[in-house]
């Protein structure tokens, strides 16, 4: 029996064929050159995603890429930043990745369904 230990764990880790799906709350920033917690400058044009910071796992997952989708539209995104204040499972995206998503004014979404391609 599943007991709601952690109910702030929003986890819904769904199984599509092999891939883990993560269904998280999605946000943007603008990078804008500044060196990311992975260790290289990142470009508001560049396709970027910041990490909660266990997900971010101290480094682990820089450099991976994820797949996000939401409402139809779908972007995919380099691992490289770690996002401080992000929850469990939320993603923090650089504008222009955002934007594949969702208008930039909507700020913040619910249930992007996201997971690691590599
Ligand atoms: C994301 O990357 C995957 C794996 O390379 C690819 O199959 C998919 O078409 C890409 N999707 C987009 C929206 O670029």
């Amino acid at each position: 029996m599943l007991s709601l230990k952690y109910p702030v764990l929003a986890v819904i880790a769904l199984s599509i064929g092999t891939v883990n799906a993560i269904i998280g709350d999605a946000t943007w920033y603008t990078p804008n050159g500044d060196y990311g917690a992975c260790g290289a400058p990142l470009q508001n044009s560049d396709y970027i995603v910041a990490l909660a910071s266990n997900q971010y796992a101290g480094g682990a997952r820089c450099w991976k890429h994820i797949s996000a989708s939401y409402r139809g539209n779908f972007v995919n995104a380099t691992v490289g930043d770690l996002c401080p204040g992000c929850r469990n499972n939320q993603i923090d995206l650089s504008s222009t990745a955002f934007k594949k998503l969702a208008h930039l004014d909507i700020g913040l979404l619910h249930h992007v369904t996201w997971y690691y391609y590599d």
